[in-house]
């Protein structure tokens, strides 16, 4: 694992979009691993930022969400799906065909997961999975518990996640308790993986990232058996590292 350190949120975007716009550059037709949240919507404004001074194409990439609530419609604001709109793809030249975002309306979830497994393996797989962390170590929605299940599924989400992502939504009864995510082993096959943080309340989940031990209550330290892992955080995220 490869830790870079910077000095706040502004500067580990800029690092993250420079690592993403080098593998863009590198093979115009990277499939990306793509995250949603807080986390990465710096990196977003920086990587439309090169988009709009002709630095980077993203006119043959292909990406892939990790997650999307379940029973949310692409047109809600809190689905991911308009996230993703919302905050990138509709601001560069990447075309719709080439976007893949898992649907969290679908009344057969089970050939959902399926299919989208299928779709990623089809594309080659993924050459950079760009992940956030949840405060308890989740990566994707793959919350902490005794078994992961490692194909992309539907999750019952985390109480804690529940309350953390409540600051999207007027009140913590509308966040969706279910979601539909990929596994650790889709995450794990990517061949490059990026983990970004920032924050004191990602301090700890770091900490066991880094140097804890590699359990499924902390599904973000199964990163350590990957060997091709960057994690870019600010200094209030590496307090305890
Ligand atoms: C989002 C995702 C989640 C978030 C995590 C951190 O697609 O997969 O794992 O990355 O919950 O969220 P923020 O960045 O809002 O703190």
């Amino acid at each position: 694992m490869r830790v870079i350190i910077e000095k706040d949120y502004k500067a580990m975007s800029k690092k993250a979009a420079l690592l993403v716009a080098s593998q863009v550059r590198l093979k115009p037709d990277s499939v990306l691993g793509l995250a949603t949240g807080s986390t990465p919507l710096g990196m977003y404004d920086e990587l439309i930022e090169m988009y709009n001074k002709d630095e980077i194409d993203f006119s043959e990439a292909k990406t892939f969400n990790l997650d999307e609530y379940c029973n949310l419609s692409p047109e809600n604001p809190q689905s991911y799906h308009y996230y993703m709109n919302d905050n990138f793809f509709s601001y560069i030249n990447i075309p719709e065909k080439n976007i893949n975002i898992l649907d969290g309306m679908t009344d057969d979830v089970k050939r959902e997961c399926i299919e989208y497994d299928m779709k990623i393996k089809r594309a080659g797989g993924i050459d950079l999975q760009v992940l956030g962390i949840g405060p308890n170590g989740h990566i994707g929605f793959n919350e902490p518990g005794e078994r992961l299940n490692v194909k992309t599924h539907q999750v019952d989400l985390a109480e804690e996640t529940i309350e953390a992502n409540s600051r999207f939504f007027d009140s913590k009864e509308e966040v969706p308790k279910k979601a539909i995510t990929v596994g650790i082993a889709t995450i794990l096959k990517a061949r490059r993986i990026l983990l970004l943080a920032s924050g004191k309340n990602k301090a700890h989940a770091i900490k066991e990232t880094v140097s804890g031990h590699v359990s499924t209550q902390v599904p973000s330290s199964l990163l350590q058996t990957h060997p091709e892992v960057t994690i870019i955080i600010d200094e209030a995220a590496a307090e305890l590292i």
